[in-house]
């Protein structure tokens, strides 16, 4: 890590420099009796005294004006606090003064006072703008009598209190105030609020779970949040467990805010100093269709894969351009008129909240009739199986899932309407778009986090940039003295320092980073210890500076660039998942490209299962453990992260095993660095190990996360057995499918009998008969479902797991 620092808080402490020099002559203070003139609105500024923040007005259209604080180190003027928000100013006469009575007072230009900083104030000595972005009042004895950080509209800065009194609200792209609330909610838990006039409810933390499953603790009542300098959010309700932090907290001195973005998700953003971009470096809902209100009343918000608002039949959308406004119904249901009606199905789709009632153990039947019979019933969710059936006078927070979940939503709709040819919006992820999607892909118009991504040149670019950067403030800014300054610099630092001096402040995640070729060479002792050879290359042991071992792993055959290299790779860099070995950091010079991987302790399942000389032998409880860590893995790649990574190569060689024998999958995400652009005729020519691919791959069909189910299931089947597919299936590489066919069959034709004593014969000798029937039943059941050739038979990942948990409890 710390061959990034130095150059970077060179290039800081350079700046606060050049910023003193330019800072000197603007004032930080207004004195009583005087004002600021919003005809004078680009020269009459408070800046405060290190000139990170300006105050004065701000324009929003041509004539009118808000007064506000903004950041002005960024490249647009980023305003983070306003007087009167939903009031602008005209642009003429307007102005803020500080009274000689005291009071601070916007007044527009018919004199009409706009905004107030108090009731009443007394004894006022100035207004002064302060380094932290808080404009207040103090008095004669320098207390502080009135403060803008008391009165946030949108945004938190470090050392800025979120109160029992204090909350923000988004501004939207019409500089109005949204429909969203960030603040403490009754249960004095910090919360995300859709707020429009027919409900209110709570989005974060999740209402599906508990409070102490959110991690917040119920009972403390101290209602006092604030976001540290170190760009981690505290709350007087967080546990122990929750840990709001910027990625890049351990970055000193990183400028920073959090904001309550218009499309209703908090977001905390870092500045780069040098060139004024923000960059995200946490957001506190990464899956946008659980955000409240974000589709609007009546519309469904689904993944296709990318999120996507729709309306149901019968609907159409209100206002074209604006989804907050949802849909509205083409047709009326009036209470005197006994129109027939008919029930629209929409399976795995919810509207959440807004229940009339709520029924348990009701037939659909039953459901529909007491729909029929309100007249203010739009619909009802069903969920099958346990009969529960909710009627809802209103459709908000629409979400069709992705996953298989049992409920659906009935539509009440006119029996009139031929519905048979409308389409039903429904999240289907796999197959109509590449599997990419970023979980922040929300934040329009803020910048990937890899900044170099679209340029191209060997770091050429940066240095260009760097270059015109420095000179252009030079020219303006100073003298000699820091042009010398500027020549020590070029001297020091070689080309990759120089973009490690750039990159410092796009540290992912606490740990994921980048690595210089030098670094890792070093730490593998010129790759000296190999681990393993696969497809992709080859593996070595190696302990990073802080002591961390780890696994380098050198990639051949890197068909892509530089910059396609980086912008994967900072979407792995971000999948987290106790059942997935982590990705440290990796590296990308010249032609090497390298991943800095967790080292697990216990080799592979391969290792341990296929062993020659059988010194271990993994009993039933650890076997059946990693089959549910493995399922829990490939389920979150597949699902959860709204990545949909498909594995593409899961076999006994890439699962890896700590000390504790929970599995570690390996090598996910490879199966797109490794190919172009997602195309899937090269991903079939370059992935996956016979035995272990499923049949589609050979027919050339587009590859969805089934070949990954195909896959677990033959390592089932291993794990089971504790031999080789290849063996258990005799044959040459070309009939392994037809001959591992007739296995399946064959099982599954057991399956159906009542005969018993061949599941003993098909579990591994090695257990000598300890182990559990019914688990091991079930695992052959899973198998077989999992190898089945069309791939639509067989079970999703989610589903996999399911299935294991209950097997899991069944036994415990
Ligand atoms: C800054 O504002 C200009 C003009 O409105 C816009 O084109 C540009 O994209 C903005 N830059 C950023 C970083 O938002
Ligand atoms: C200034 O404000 C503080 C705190 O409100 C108060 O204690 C003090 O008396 C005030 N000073 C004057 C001169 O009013
Ligand atoms: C409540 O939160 C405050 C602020 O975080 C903390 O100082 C206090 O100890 C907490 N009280 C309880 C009972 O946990
Ligand atoms: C709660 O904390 C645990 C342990 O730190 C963590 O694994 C879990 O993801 C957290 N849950 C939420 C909803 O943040
Ligand atoms: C509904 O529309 C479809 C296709 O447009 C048509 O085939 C079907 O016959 C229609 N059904 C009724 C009841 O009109």
């Amino acid at each position: 890590m710390a061959p990034a620092l130095p150059p970077n808080l060179a290039t800081v402490s350079l700046l606060s420099f050049l910023a003193l020099v330019s800072c000197a002559a603007s004032r930080d203070i207004l004195q009583p009796g005087s004002s600021l003139a919003v005809e004078a609105y680009q020269s009459d500024i408070l800046k405060s005294p290190d000139g990170t923040f300006s105050c004065g007005f701000y324009s929003i259209y041509d004539n009118a004006f808000t007064f506000s604080v903004w950041y002005s180190r960024a490249a647009n003027k980023t305003v983070v606090w306003s007087a009167n928000r939903d009031r602008p100013v005209h642009s003429r006469r307007a102005a803020l003064t500080l009274r000689k009575d005291g009071n601070m007072v916007l007044r527009d230009y018919d004199d009409t006072v706009v905004w107030q900083a108090a009731d009443y104030l007394r004894n006022v000595q100035h207004a002064q703008l302060l380094d932290t972005g808080n404009l207040v009042v103090k008095n004669t004895s320098g207390s502080i009598v009135w403060q803008s950080f008391d009165s946030p509209t949108d945004t938190l800065l470090p050392s800025q209190r979120i109160t029992a009194e204090t909350q923000l609200v988004p501004t939207t792209q019409s500089h109005s105030p949204g429909n969203y609330i960030f603040r403490f909610n009754d249960i004095s838990m910090l919360s995300l609020i859709y707020n429009v006039p027919d409900v209110s409810d709570i989005y974060w933390p999740n209402p599906d779970i508990s409070v102490f499953d959110n991690n917040r603790s119920r009972y403390n009542s101290t209602r006092l949040g604030s976001l540290g300098n170190n760009g981690v959010l505290s709350s007087s309700d967080f546990a122990d467990g929750l840990l709001l932090e910027a990625s890049d907290a351990a970055v000193p001195g990183t400028k920073r805010r959090l904001t309550l973005d218009p499309d209703g998700n908090f977001r905390m953003y870092s500045l780069d100093d040098s060139d004024g971009m923000w960059s995200v470096s946490m957001v506190a809902i990464s899956q946008p269709c659980a955000i409240h209100g974000i589709c609007g009343q009546n519309g469904i918000c689904h993944y296709s894969p990318k999120p996507t608002c729709s309306c149901p039949p019968g609907y159409v959308m209100t206002n074209p351009g604006d989804w907050t406004e949802g849909c509205t119904a083409t047709f009326k249901f009036t209470c005197s008129d006994q129109e027939p009606v008919q029930f629209v199905k929409l399976p795995h789709t919810d509207f959440w909240g807004s229940d009339q009632k709520r029924l348990r153990w009701v037939s659909l039947e039953a459901c529909m009739d007491i729909c029929i019979s309100d007249c203010t019933c739009k619909g009802f969710q069903y969920h099958e199986g346990v009969g529960s059936c909710y009627p809802k006078p209103l459709l908000f927070n629409g979400m069709s899932f992705a996953t298989h979940r049992g409920q659906a939503i009935y539509l009440k709709l006119p029996a009139r309407f031929n519905v048979s040819d409308t389409a039903i919006p429904q999240s289907n992820v796999l197959d109509p778009a590449p599997p990419s999607l970023h979980c922040d892909q929300m934040s329009r118009g803020v910048r990937h986090p890899f900044p170099d991504v679209k340029q191209t040149g060997d770091g050429e670019s940066n240095w260009i940039y760097f270059f015109s950067f420095i000179v252009a403030i030079f020219i303006i800014e100073v003298s000699f003295i820091a042009f010398a300054w500027f020549f020590v610099f070029k001297r020091e630092l070689g080309p990759s320092e120089m973009w490690a001096a750039e990159e410092g402040y796009k540290v992912m995640t606490s740990h994921f980073r980048r690595y210089s070729y030098r670094e890792l060479t070093k730490a593998t002792r010129e790759f000296r210890v190999e681990l393993g050879r696969g497809r992709s290359g080859a593996v070595y042991n190696g302990v990073l500076e802080d002591e961390r071992p780890v696994a380098v792993k050198k990639l051949k055959n890197m068909s892509r660039g530089k910059e396609e290299f980086q912008a994967e790779l900072s979407i792995i860099g971000r999948i987290n998942h106790m059942n997935l070995a982590r990705i440290w950091g990796f590296c990308s010079e010249g032609s090497h490209r390298l991943l800095v991987c967790e080292y697990v302790e216990n080799g592979s399942l391969a290792n341990i299962l296929f062993r020659d000389q059988k010194t271990f032998v993994l009993d039933w409880k650890q076997r059946f453990n990693i089959a549910l860590g493995v399922a829990k893995g490939l389920a979150y790649l597949h699902h959860e992260c709204l990545e949909w990574v498909i594995h593409c190569d899961v076999k006994p060689e890439n699962i890896l095993l700590d000390t504790d024998f929970e599995p570690k999958i390996t090598d996910f995400g490879l199966a797109k660095l490794l190919s172009r652009a997602g195309s899937n005729q090269n991903m079939s020519q370059v992935r996956g190990t016979v035995c272990y691919i499923a049949p589609e791959w050979v027919s050339g069909v587009p590859i969805t996360a089934k070949v990954d189910v195909y896959s677990y299931g033959v390592v089932l089947l291993e794990l089971l057995s504790g031999t080789r597919a290849s063996e258990l299936a005799v044959g040459s590489d070309a009939e392994v499918h037809s001959m591992l066919g007739k296995l399946v069959r064959a099982l599954a034709d057991k399956l159906e009998g009542h005969e018993e004593s061949w599941v003993g014969e098909f579990v591994d000798q090695e257990l000598s008969g300890q182990f559990n029937y019914l688990q091991a039943r079930a695992l052959i059941e899973l198998a077989v479902s999992c190898l089945q050739e069309d791939r639509n038979k067989r079970p999703t990942m989610e589903s996999v797991v399911q299935t294991l948990l209950s097997f899991d409890e069944a036994t415990d």
